[in-house]
């Protein structure tokens, strides 16, 4: 008689068991977050193919070593830890310890179980800005170890803007506990909508983070993206996005007051370290030299582009609903019934 045998072959496969997200009671969120952070907070829908899960912050800071242009440089006298990294300068990149062309296993993250939960990960950083008179702005913050970057044509020959280290965010707008809209972080920009349009499960918006890179989306499918100062005709560059793998950041976040006046981060449950939010150098490789066998540049982009910044450069006082760019701020709504993977259905909206 055959023996069937599973194998497992993408760290973030597709769940076999997909449960509905905790309800607000189940969660335990510190004492003080205004509620209407947590029931409005984006569920994140991981790509079922993708490989790099989201990861937590230490264990990721146990296998990087602080560098400035390649140089080890002397770090806290203590390992790296989310309670020192402040001490480290804005020269800094906290270099991977491993070839990360070899997939260590490091890199991949932590699965969200059935429930949406990466166990004993704590993978998301929730940000509260209370501008006063009603407004606030909540931050998501979602924290992966390594993006995989494009492959143009889906050739992975031709693949670029690979990165150790991975900030990505949503952020929803409130007026009086009331959504009004919400960012979605994707690449070098991103796209707003107002909150009553974007998909739901329940009163949560939906984020669909895409394979590999981790941009988010508003709807689920293929999504064209570009290259900066490259005009690329459309399908040549592609991310893409499904309903894979069900994230609930909450279930896995330090959660923080902000205040802009002094810059200055407060954890609610007075516990949460804040000195990793005070690190301004980079969290991941700087861009490998030409001379480095594993780097390659196509259209003037490197296979392996430098890690970024952390939450705190992430305009946490923008005025608008978009961060300050140059580009123009399009609140978006989108158009129903919503067929899978069409940008066509994104239309409308208003410059802001
Ligand atoms: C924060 O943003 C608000 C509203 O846009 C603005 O009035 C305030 O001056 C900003 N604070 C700082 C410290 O930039």
């Amino acid at each position: 008689m055959l023996s069937k045998s599973l194998v497992i072959v993408a760290a973030c496969a597709t769940s076999l068991v997909r449960s509905a997200p905790l309800t607000l009671e189940e969660r335990q969120a510190p004492a003080g977050v205004p509620d209407y952070v947590l029931k409005y907070a984006p569920i994140v829908y991981l790509h079922s193919d993708d490989e790099y899960c989201p990861t937590d912050l230490q264990t990721f800071l146990n296998h990087v070593t602080p560098r400035v242009d390649f140089n080890q440089v002397s770090g806290p006298s203590n390992p790296l830890t989310t309670s020192n990294l402040d001490q480290m300068g804005s020269d800094v990149w906290l270099t991977s310890n491993d070839d990360v062309t070899k997939n260590p296993q490091w890199i991949k993250g932590t699965k969200p179980d059935a429930k949406g939960k990466t166990n004993g990960a704590t993978t998301a950083a929730i940000i509260v800005n209370d501008k006063g008179n009603g407004n606030v702005d909540a931050f998501y913050m979602y924290f992966y170890a390594y993006n995989y970057g494009g492959e143009v044509l889906g050739w992975s020959e031709l693949n670029f803007g690979n990165h150790v280290g991975d900030w990505e965010h949503t952020m929803v707008r409130f007026l009086n506990g009331v959504p009004q809209s919400m960012w979605f972080s994707q690449h070098a920009n991103g796209q707003a909508f107002t909150y009553t349009t974007v998909e739901k499960s329940g009163p949560r918006p939906i984020a669909y983070s895409s394979k590999g890179s981790h941009a988010n989306y508003a709807i689920d499918g293929t999504h064209d993206h570009t290259i900066p100062n490259f005009n690329l005709p459309g399908g040549v560059l592609e991310d893409y996005t499904n309903k894979g793998v069900m994230w609930d950041p909450l279930l896995s976040a330090y959660y923080y007051k902000f205040d802009a006046a002094s810059t200055s981060f407060t954890a609610y449950d007075g516990k949460a370290p804040t000195a990793w939010l005070n690190f301004k150098g980079r969290w991941g490789d700087k861009e490998y030299p030409t001379s480095d066998k594993r780097q390659r540049k196509l259209f003037g982009q490197a296979k392996f582009s430098g890690g970024p910044t952390g939450p705190a450069n992430k305009q946490l006082n923008r005025s608008k609903i978009c961060p300050d760019n140059g580009k123009l701020c399009i609140l978006r709504r989108i158009l129903v019934p919503r067929t899978a993977g069409d940008e066509e259905e994104i239309v409308g909206g208003e410059v802001v």
